[in-house]
């Protein structure tokens, strides 16, 4: 995610832009920049890191009389945050500007095509791909507009775009495909923006863009195309009366909750890229990984919610890619002088690429000679920086302390591994059940979510005054069990165990009464009667249950328990992803109902730097 803003109107463009760059900066800033009509040219002015050194390189130029203008901070996706990576990039005759949020999937093969026509690249990235393709575009199109359009139908992925150039003084074009984009209408001037808190203060009308439509403002200005023929697309104003801090959040009470709804969104970016349908079916690409031989054996190292990621993966790393596979908490991989064969690799997952156990790790692999792969979600992290190979969960800023869409992530890229290595090991195989239902989940997922909400708003005060919470769950579900412990505890701070279901048994059965309920993960897979077994035995000792459970045969499985939480039916692995979600819901619930912080939870730290 990337913040964008664009402006024309009578105002000095500059300050505006920088204000609006900072009412952004939640969606992620390693580096910005700006690009404003002066004496009739257009003047680009770009930093690496945080939005203050944009700033500084700002004062003291001339650009007081700027009144049109873009700018953006950048969530680096393609390319490292390093200043010839900031927006806005420019076309190869300098005269036409962009800046860009999305990824442009087809960007390699349209950079081959414009370097054979003599284009030179200053970057990596595929923004500025795209900024050469619409010049190059323009020299055959009768008009700017048109050669936008041209070169968008072309790009293939995700985009939101915002264009000026210099043969149209004063005029801004913003154009849609599937990445958040909408027009502020003030009096005497419009925006265009990636969220209304950009240009709140000025204006709370506001022309939400639809994927595939175009815009062009100019001072008061405003019109909106459809992309396909430049055909007008009549739209409506609406008013909107968020503050700030609730635009920020897109109107959710928590960043957390927008987090969570995210999550479809999520795994479209995900999967970005990294499906390919060919004649014999769809396959996955992830050619990072393809220089590196497959590893004899996977050691998964993490903190946290991503340790729990990586445990649910474990399984398909095993079943699906056939890599013998196993689990350390960083903490203690790193403290234990592990023994790691020639031919072994390591895997440290970590949404900020910053943890210092999990950073800790890497380096010790590395010390002894291990390959290590980084799964991470901050481009340009440590982790990022140090992995020998890093793959992006492309989940865009997580804000929230707890950790709930970046595990969405890291689940769906591990599936796409343990996919990818079975590919290479025999190509015939795979699963392609689960490459169908991964490609479908977004769409199921979205219309899952505000039911889950609901199921979750209900549980959360009849189960508020427990003292203690079981979570229990096999196979991945007891993966799924360790998180929703986890997000109860730090998010309302009631005690809760994770547990194997089979270990009840063992002992922790002895703490089951009325006020110790337990969540049961009773999901429609092979093990699923072995987990109703599990659950009887609390019932025999009075325990209170909340059944999370899936129809067979379009009906619910009968259980006696106090609360059965029937979420949709689907592939057993693509089952975890409703799952998580609902329990990640119902750790919210119970956490909002307590009064509790749920963004800055007591005591914790979004990432942890420190030992
Ligand atoms: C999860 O909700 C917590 N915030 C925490 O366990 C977190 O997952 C852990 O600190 C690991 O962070 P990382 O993924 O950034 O390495």
């Amino acid at each position: 995610m990337c913040g964008i803003i664009g402006y024309s109107g009578h105002r000095p463009a500059v300050p505006l832009l920088l204000e609006g760059l900072h009412r952004l900066e939640y969606r992620g800033y390693d580096s910005s920049g700006v690009a404003f009509e002066q004496a009739g040219g257009l003047h680009v002015v770009k930093a690496e890191g945080k939005l203050s050194a944009l700033e500084a390189k700002l004062e003291g130029l001339a650009h007081t009389l700027a009144t049109t203008g873009m700018g953006h901070t950048r969530w680096a996706t393609h390319g490292l945050p390093v200043e010839r990576n900031a927006h806005p990039h420019l076309s190869q005759d300098g005269k036409i500007a962009i800046v860009h949020n999305g990824i442009i999937e087809n960007f390699q093969e349209l950079k081959e095509e414009l370097s054979a026509k003599g284009h030179t690249f200053l970057s990596d990235t595929d923004t500025e791909v795209l900024a050469h393709l619409i010049g190059e575009e323009r020299k055959d199109a009768p008009s700017l507009c048109e050669a936008f359009a041209r070169a968008l139908r072309r790009a293939h992925g995700a985009y939101a775009v915002v264009m000026m150039a210099a043969e149209e003084p004063g005029v801004i074009y913003a154009a849609r495909m599937a990445a958040p984009l909408l027009m502020g209408v003030g009096v005497g001037e419009c925006f265009v923006a990636s969220d209304i808190p950009a240009f709140l203060p000025y204006t709370r009308e506001v022309v939400f863009l639809e994927d595939g439509e175009l815009a062009r403002i100019k001072g008061p200005a405003w019109e909106v195309f459809s992309l396909t023929d430049l055909s007008p697309v009549k739209k409506s104003v609406s008013y909107v009366p968020w503050d700030m801090q609730a635009a920020a959040k897109g109107g959710y009470k928590h960043f957390m909750l927008k987090e969570i709804m995210e999550q479809p969104r999520v795994i479209t970016d995900c999967l970005t890229g990294r499906v390919l349908e060919g004649e014999d079916g769809a396959r996955v690409v992830l050619h990072e990984l393809d220089h590196m031989p497959v590893p004899t054996r996977l050691h998964i190292v993490a903190c946290g919610t991503s340790y729990n990621a990586g445990l649910w993966g474990r399984q398909l790393l095993e079943n699906v890619g056939g890599i013998p596979t196993d689990l350390d908490i960083a903490s203690e991989f790193r403290y234990r002088d592990p023994q790691i064969l020639p031919g072994e690799a390591v895997m440290v997952i970590s949404q900020s690429g910053e943890t210092a156990d999990t950073l800790a790790a890497l380096r010790l692999a590395r010390e002894k000679g291990c390959m290590v792969i980084g799964l991470c979600n901050v481009v340009g992290s440590s982790i990022a920086r140090e992995a020998d190979v890093v793959l992006y969960t492309q989940a865009g800023p997580e804000i929230s302390v707890a950790s709930t869409k970046a595990m969405c992530s890291q689940m769906v890229l591990i599936a796409l591994m343990a996919l990818y290595y079975g590919q290479r090991r025999s190509p015939a195989v795979g699963d392609a059940g689960l490459l169908r239902e991964l490609c479908t989940l977004p769409e199921r997922l979205s219309a899952a979510l505000p039911v889950m909400q609901e199921r979750a708003a209900q549980l959360a005060p009849r189960f508020s005054s427990a003292r203690s919470f079981f979570y229990l769950g096999r196979g991945q579900c007891h993966a799924l069990a360790l998180e929703g412990a986890l997000k109860l505890k730090e998010l309302s701070y009631i005690h809760a165990e994770g547990y194997a279901a089979g270990e009840m048994k063992h002992g922790p059965i002895a703490l089951i009464d009325p006020q110790f309920p337990t969540f049961a993960l009773a999901l429609d897979d092979a093990l699923f009667a072995k987990v109703k077994s599990n659950i009887q035995e609390v019932l025999a000792r009075q325990g209170r249950v909340i059944a999370l459970v899936q129809e067979k045969d379009g009906r619910a499985p009968d259980l006696a328990v106090e609360e059965l939480w029937v979420l949709p039916s689907a592939h057993p692995v693509i089952s975890s992803f409703f799952a998580l979600p609902a329990l990640q819901l119902f750790s919210y619930r119970m956490a909002d109902y307590l009064g509790k912080d749920v963004d800055q939870p007591r005591n914790l730290a979004k990432s942890v730097t420190v030992e």
